[in-house]
């Protein structure tokens, strides 16, 4: 069966046991769900009518759910089956049917329209915790449907039980697995954790709130929230060693093949990478057709994060950045049936990816020059600072994932509390810079602007020049607001943050933080080195040069 195929078959068969077929909802979470920055499942959207807050459609619904889950980024593209963006099939029932139905429609659809041999079929169970029994129930339904009592296991919480988060709706679960036979591993079932039992199907019972002390209050009805990953039931069916051979992702990788000319499936890292790009084709096309952005926080920052490892990831197969936009034409023509907005958003998609990956692009070469000295430095330690990490991040917009990865590579450690430490003090350090206002910088801003000339910006061309700073004004805390004649720094807008940078001279030096868009009109804000006294007078007709990072 082929993915779409799986797909349309999966909603099929629950459209004729009574549900409703419901388009995916966006993966940007609706307002009203803070407790999650993307759609994780299927019903993520569905909460209010699991929590009685909303009346649903229907009481039987079935969907395909964009959903996206960022806890194993890392591992993309070096496993058989990790992914960002993937679809969730599912069927719901809010206070309709419960574990029977369940249980039997889980059988059926596996064995009548999947095609799955039953004796190949193993279901585990959850085998009880304070407050919730074991489920007994489900595990008689299985044993009526035919699976024999020594292919059922029981779990913990763990496994077997499902929650969308530390809060909200949950329930005990039991889970379907195929037996891939005795080549991927010793007999025993899903308890030994191996590949030989592959998980392809949970079924939820929904039965609890639980709340922020931990305490699990009943809901208002007995539901049922079921998850199938689309992406392994297709390896699965298509018989393949890793999602990333499946008719889904082969025209992403045969992308990646022709545009780099290299082979699949010869070289491990050649392999790493062009399975990056697959997923993180589809992770980025996905994510800007549902209105995110690139940007430095909390949903945004994940798309920045996804396309920037995409283009580093690109250029190891020799790609230039901006060719990553030919993954998103891919992506559109490969999943638009089934998901209309990617042909409909596909030319601001494409701008967005593309500014991006440029923008990147510029800081990449600067970045992999601090980046090689800072591995030389890291040698004798074995491991990177979280200062060096950092800096990299910070100045040069390298994300972490891509210090680790080039650590990795030289058997190399990063120090990730250090890191971590000094991201949460930036950010301190930026919420308190909120605190004051961006209108008050803004203000001031235009105060410095006033009275001296408009400047030429010349950033499409140059990323270093020589100039001479027109105005300044001395802020709180080390820093200025200053304006140059000429300058290489884009300015904020459009989707886009400003450029970073250096500006340096006789006079002493500073760093570019931001760059306030003014109408055409620009300025920057500074912290000034410490030791450049000077740099704060007698700025007119000084020459500096300027870099922009
Ligand atoms: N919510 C459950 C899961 O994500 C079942 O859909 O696995």
């Amino acid at each position: 069966m082929t993915t779409a195929e799986i797909r349309e078959g999966f909603l099929r068969y629950f459209e004729r046991q009574g549900h409703l077929r419901i388009p995916s909802a966006s993966l940007v979470p609706f307002e009203d769900d803070p407790s999650v920055l993307l759609t994780i499942a299927g019903m993520q959207p569905l909460k209010s009518y699991f929590l009685g807050q909303a009346q649903p459609p229907a009481p039987r619904m079935t969907s395909s759910q964009k959903c996206f889950r960022t806890l194993d980024i890392d591992q993309v593209g070096r496993t058989a089956r990790h992914l960002t963006f993937f679809e969730m099939l599912g069927n719901f029932s809010i206070g309709d049917y419960f574990k029977d139905d369940a249980i039997r429609f889980g059988f059926e659809l596996s064995t009548e329209v999947l095609g799955f041999d039953p004796e190949q079929i193993w279901i585990t169970v959850f085998e009880g915790m304070d407050g919730v029994p074991a489920d007994d129930e489900a595990l008689e339904k299985w044993v009526e449907m035919g699976i024999p009592r020594d292919r059922i296991q029981r779990l913990g919480e763990a496994d077997n039980f499902w929650k969308a988060g530390p809060t909200g709706p949950c329930g005990p679960n039991t889970e379907l697995y195929l037996d891939r036979g005795p080549d991927f591993g010793p007999d025993g079932g899903p308890v030994t954790g191996t590949d030989r039992f592959l998980e392809y199907w949970n079924l939820v019972f929904m039965q609890y709130d639980r709340s922020a002390d931990g305490a699990l209050a009943t809901l208002p009805a007995k539901n049922i929230d079921t998850g199938a990953g689309l992406e392994r039931l297709a390896a699965i069916l298509q018989d393949k060693q890793t999602v990333f051979e499946t008719d889904g992702f082969r025209p992403l990788v045969a992308w990646a093949e022709q545009a780099s000319g290299r082979g699949y499936g010869t070289d491990a890292r050649v392999d790493r990478a062009m399975r990056v790009l697959a997923d993180h084709g589809r992770a980025m096309t996905f994510l800007a057709a549902d209105g995110v952005r690139p940007g430095n926080e909390g949903r945004d920052y994940i798309l920045r994060r996804i396309i920037r490892r995409a283009v580093s990831e690109g250029a190891y197969l020799g790609l230039e950045p901006t060719r990553l936009t030919g993954l998103v034409d891919v992506v559109a023509d490969g999943y638009g049936d089934a998901y209309p907005e990617l042909v409909a958003q596909r030319s601001e998609v494409i701008d967005t990816v593309g500014a991006e990956a440029e923008q990147f692009a510029r800081t990449l070469e600067q970045g992999t020059r601090l980046l090689e000295e800072v591995l030389d430095r890291s040698r004798s330690a074995g491991v990177i600072s979280g200062d060096d990490a950092f800096r990299l991040h910070d100045t040069f917009g390298f994300p972490l994932d891509l210090t680790r990865d080039a650590a990795e590579e030289h058997g190399l450690q990063v120090d990730e509390d250090g890191f971590d430490r000094l991201m949460g003090d930036q950010r301190d350090r930026a919420r308190a810079a909120g605190r004051k206002g961006a209108g008050v910088d803004r203000q001031a801003a235009e105060g410095v602007a006033s009275g001296s000339p408009v400047t030429q910006f010349v950033g499409y061309d140059q990323l270093e020049v020589v100039t001479t700073i027109t105005a300044m004004q001395p802020q709180d805390g080390g820093e200025a607001l200053a304006k140059l004649a000429t300058s290489p720094f884009y300015a904020e807008g459009g989707g886009q943050v400003s450029d970073h940078g250096w500006i340096t001279g006789n006079a002493g030096s500073a760093e570019v933080l931001d760059v306030i868009r003014l109408g055409d009109d620009q300025v920057l804000r500074l912290r000034v080195d410490r030791k450049s006294t000077r740099l704060n007078s007698s700025h007119a007709n000084i020459s500096y040069a300027v870099f922009c990072l």
